[in-house]
């Protein structure tokens, strides 16, 4: 015969054990959830330059006779466009080859512009022609290395196209922005200031 107080004992072991084979089941699962702070979390290239203040760095190599005139004509003009490039002067677009563009990548620039007479114009006559072979060679390197494409850039631009010179800075800034930063140069290249003359520029080389 089972006398109630051995009823009630067995009616409590039953409880326990039913509560534990609730509860293991619904712990594993927890553990093997993702969690969604994770999966909710923008990964960094998803949020916008602009939005995170991002201020590109650009380099803009012009040759003496035209674009450098054109961004001098621009200043007497008073034209309001982009600060945010160094120029450097160079006597003729011709001069600057790949290893010029890489290096100012090195040195933690963002964008490269690279500015000459137009044909035809060129002092030393087929300068600007030369320049144009230099980056189509520039342009390869630069997709074998795995960078965009848009972050160099060749314009004409005479000494008396002051606006001109201007409107290409501003697309050009606005393109490098859209980029964002290179991830040619490490953080403390990207802390010194750009060179901003020849003489500087092949110093720091
Ligand atoms: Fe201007 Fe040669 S001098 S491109």
């Amino acid at each position: 015969m089972v006398t109630k107080k051995t009823a009630s004992k067995k009616d409590t072991k039953l409880k326990k054990r039913t509560v534990k084979e609730k509860v293991k089941p619904s712990r594993k699962v927890e553990g093997r959830k993702p969690s969604p702070a994770k999966g909710s979390k923008p990964s960094p290239t998803a949020k916008g330059a602009e939005g995170d203040g991002f201020i590109p760095r650009i380099v803009v190599f012009a040759c003496n006779w035209c674009s450098y005139a054109g961004a001098d004509t621009a200043g007497i003009s008073h034209i309001q466009y982009s600060p945010h490039f160094r120029i450097i002067r160079v006597m003729c677009s011709g001069r600057v080859n790949p290893a010029f563009v890489l290096h100012a990548f090195e040195l933690g620039a963002d964008g490269v512009l690279v500015s000459g007479c137009h044909f035809g114009d060129c002092h030393y006559i087929n300068g600007n022609e030369r320049a144009a072979e230099q980056f189509e060679k520039t342009k390869k390197l630069i997709r074998l290395l795995g960078m965009e494409e848009g972050r160099i850039r060749l314009e004409w631009i005479s000494a008396a196209e002051g606006v001109r010179f201007g409107q290409v800075i501003d697309e050009f800034v606005s393109q490098i922005t859209a980029l964002g930063p290179s991830k040619v140069a490490d953080v403390k290249a990207r802390e010194k200031p750009l060179p901003d003359s020849l003489e500087e520029y092949e110093r720091q080389s």
